[in-house]
């Protein structure tokens, strides 16, 4: 595949550029970690996580384009350059645009659960795209799933397991929220489910 062209300010648009592999020292001007989050929503983690971690680049693949707009807006005008965006979906984007080995950290937040039988195919936990996750993280790279959904966490959790070192948790009371939706169903009192997985020598 060909490189990608010019680089962007703050956002990757496949839609210009093609779906071609980026290269993502030379779009964030750095060679620093990458951390990926998958489904930003309104971006309150990526914007915590890049303001506290300047050292740190952040991928945001959302595919709504409301969503898009939103994250776009808070992260111009924080000046934040730390952060670059993507308006698509984030299996094809990982699969067609993320080279091997380029993520130190993958992150996805309540990612929806997609409840009906005909739908679970359009989960992101799913076999194709873990094949996807585990192939762009580093080899010591790891991520974080999290959902209120228990049918997802249920269905999910082994699923990670096939190609991940992975432990399931519960999140601590005085562990921040790390998005808005955490926030509210906390609020809510909602149970919270977690996976944090590693990429090891024997999940290859
Ligand atoms: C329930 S919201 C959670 C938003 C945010 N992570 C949070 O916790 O506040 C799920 C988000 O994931 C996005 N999303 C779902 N599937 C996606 C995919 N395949 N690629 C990129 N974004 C996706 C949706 O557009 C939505 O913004």
């Amino acid at each position: 595949m060909p490189s990608s062209s010019t680089p962007s300010e703050l956002v990757i648009d496949p839609r210009q550029t093609g779906f071609v592999r980026l290269d993502l020292g030379r779009l964030f001007g750095n060679d620093h970690p990458v951390i990926l989050e998958i489904g930003s929503g309104k971006g309150r983690f990526l914007i915590t996580s890049a303001t506290e971690r300047p050292e740190v680049n952040f991928l945001g693949i959302e595919k709504s384009l409301h969503y898009h707009r939103v994250i776009h807006d808070r992260v111009r005008k924080r000046r934040l350059q730390n952060i670059m965006l993507v308006n698509h979906d984030a299996f094809l984007v990982m699969r067609d645009m993320l080279s091997d080995a380029v993520i130190s950290e993958l992150h996805v937040y309540f990612p929806d659960p997609w409840p009906r039988k005909r739908e679970k195919k359009r989960r992101i936990i799913r076999p194709e795209a873990l094949v996807e996750m585990r192939r762009v993280l580093v080899d010591s790279g790891s991520g974080i799933y999290v959902t209120d959904h228990r049918e997802y966490f249920e269905a999910a959790a082994p699923v990670i397991a096939d190609y991940f070192a992975s432990e399931p948790r519960v999140p601590g009371p005085d562990e921040p929220p790390r998005t808005n939706y955490e926030a509210k169903y906390r609020a809510e009192g909602r149970e919270i489910f977690e996976v944090r997985f590693w990429k090891v020598a024997s999940s290859e």
